[in-house]
């Protein structure tokens, strides 16, 4: 059952309505995205929480739903799917949390309602995890896509269990464990894959730009690789490293790298015979693929494997969304490993101007200008207010005239200014008083100031 967060109430509680990204396919050569000052507050079902957002991160999938349009139409709609905050209004069947406590998500954004970049945001209460204590609200918010993502890849995708993730400082791996391959050690999920695969007794060989080994070492990678090196050289030095067994891998690169994963899962009858490494039947046994980001091309292996490849699809939102016996078994976990500060979040970037900035960070993101292993994250609190924007902007306009550069502030606004008569229609106004529902955990009394 939904519920409209009465106007009144929300007055009681913070600004009415909040601010909020939005995007839409862009059309006349226009930005596809806009800020909203008057966005309308969230409508609340008796299983959602409503989250007041004090950071958001940014993912690939925010700008690549926008450049080859799938998850946004002609209405414009919120956008983004990584926060952290509070909880300030609880759905009646709730049990998971309480008002007031630290969350952190990867929100469903299928709908406006659940997108991630605006101040308040529902959410279903399966589908968040707690923020602890000694975790920062902008340390949590680099969490969501990628942590989320890294345990779809293992815990279902590959169908590992996530009863094996340990929980314990002082637990040890067996000397030979099995090795995990992860192409893209330094990319948010595969931070997240490094630091999960460790606890669950792998031993991690990964790829990434020099400048990131350590950084992936102290995340717990025993073998680093460049990813810049020749893609041959690189698979033999897999072979030699591993000594031909790696049995699963993932990758989050593309196509070509899930490609090269393949090729190193398949084995090598003639690497073994030149290295003298000899072959047991468990080197046989078939092998797993995840290939997050692109799916390899088929490649004739001459006769040469010594396993099967089964290339594994992963579906992230059909797995995780709907499906709170998955994601609460998982988020539970989650939570334990960060109270026991068994996880660490990925580094963190803050893009300047809060909503404002997210446009020209998704811009960074997508030209390979954010360093690896870095989160983008945005301050909400940091967006400008139109009025301090208007003065901004003459401010920048004098400079302009006199041959100052313009910085991006001015483009937004101009941007926005541009936009905001033709998505008026798309944007809804605050929304009316309502009824709310009764009970001690209605939504009415549940909302805190
Ligand atoms: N299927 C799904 O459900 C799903 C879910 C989440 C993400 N994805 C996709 O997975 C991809 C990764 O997402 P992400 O957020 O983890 O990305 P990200 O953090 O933006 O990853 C960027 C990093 O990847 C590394 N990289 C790029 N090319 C590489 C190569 N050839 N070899 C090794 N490392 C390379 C670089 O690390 P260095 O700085 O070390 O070079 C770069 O900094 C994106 O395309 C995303 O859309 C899919």
């Amino acid at each position: 059952m939904s519920t409209a967060i009465a106007s009144a109430t929300v007055q009681e509680t913070s600004r009415t309505p909040h601010r909020a990204l939005l995007a839409r396919i862009p059309t006349d050569g226009q930005s596809a995205w806009q800020l909203s000052h008057s966005h309308s507050l969230p409508t609340l079902s008796e299983d959602q929480v409503l989250i007041r957002t004090s950071y958001v991160a940014l993912n690939p999938f925010d700008w690549q739903g926008v450049e080859f349009k799938y998850g946004i139409g002609e209405k414009a709609k919120v956008m983004g799917r990584d926060g952290a905050g509070d909880i300030v209004a609880i759905g009646r069947k709730v049990e998971r949390f309480k008002l007031g406590d630290r969350v952190w998500f990867c929100a469903n954004s299928s709908a406006s309602d659940t997108g991630a970049f605006q101040e308040y945001s529902v959410h279903s209460a399966s589908e968040i995890g707690h923020t602890p204590n000694h975790l920062s609200d902008q340390a949590a918010a680099t969490l969501g896509t990628g942590l989320i993502t890294a345990g779809v890849a293992l815990f279902r995708t590959l169908g590992l269990s996530i009863n094996s993730l340990s929980v314990s400082t002082k637990a040890t791996r067996k000397e030979n464990a099995p090795w995990v391959l992860i192409w893209g050690g330094a990319g948010i999920t595969g931070v997240y894959l490094i630091e999960l695969a460790r606890l669950l007794g792998y031993r991690v060989i990964c790829s990434a730009s020099p400048a990131n080994h350590e950084y992936v070492r102290s995340l717990g990678a025993d073998v680093v690789l460049d990813r810049w090196s020749n893609p041959k050289e690189l698979v033999e030095t897999i072979r030699k490293e591993t000594k031909d067994q790696v049995h699963i891998a993932i990758d989050n690169v593309g196509g070509a790298t899930a490609a090269l994963c393949r090729q190193v899962l398949q084995g090598s009858l003639s690497w073994r015979s030149n290295n003298n490494v000899a072959m047991d039947e468990d080197d046989k046994l078939p092998a797993e693929l995840v290939p997050i980001a692109g799916s390899p091309k088929d490649t004739d292996d001459n006769g040469d494997s010594i396993r099967e490849v089964t290339s594994l699809r992963i579906s992230f939102s059909t797995t995780f969304y709907g499906h709170p016996e998955f994601s609460e078994a998982l988020l539970d976990r989650y939570d334990k490993l960060l109270e026991a500060r068994l996880l660490t979040p990925a580094r963190i970037r803050l893009v300047d101007g809060g909503l404002y900035g997210i446009e020209k960070g998704l811009e960074d993101l997508r030209h390979g200008r954010v360093p690896g292993g870095y989160k983008l994250v945005a301050r909400l609190a940091d967006t400008p207010e139109p009025t301090t924007i208007n003065v901004q902007r003459q401010r920048q306009d004098d400079d302009a005239q006199v041959g100052a550069k313009r910085t991006w502030e001015i483009q937004d606004v101009v941007r926005e200014q541009r936009t905001a008569k033709r998505f008026k229609d798309d944007v809804s106004s605050p929304q009316e008083e309502a009824e709310v529902e009764p009970g001690p955990r209605s939504t009415r009394s549940a909302i805190i100031a």
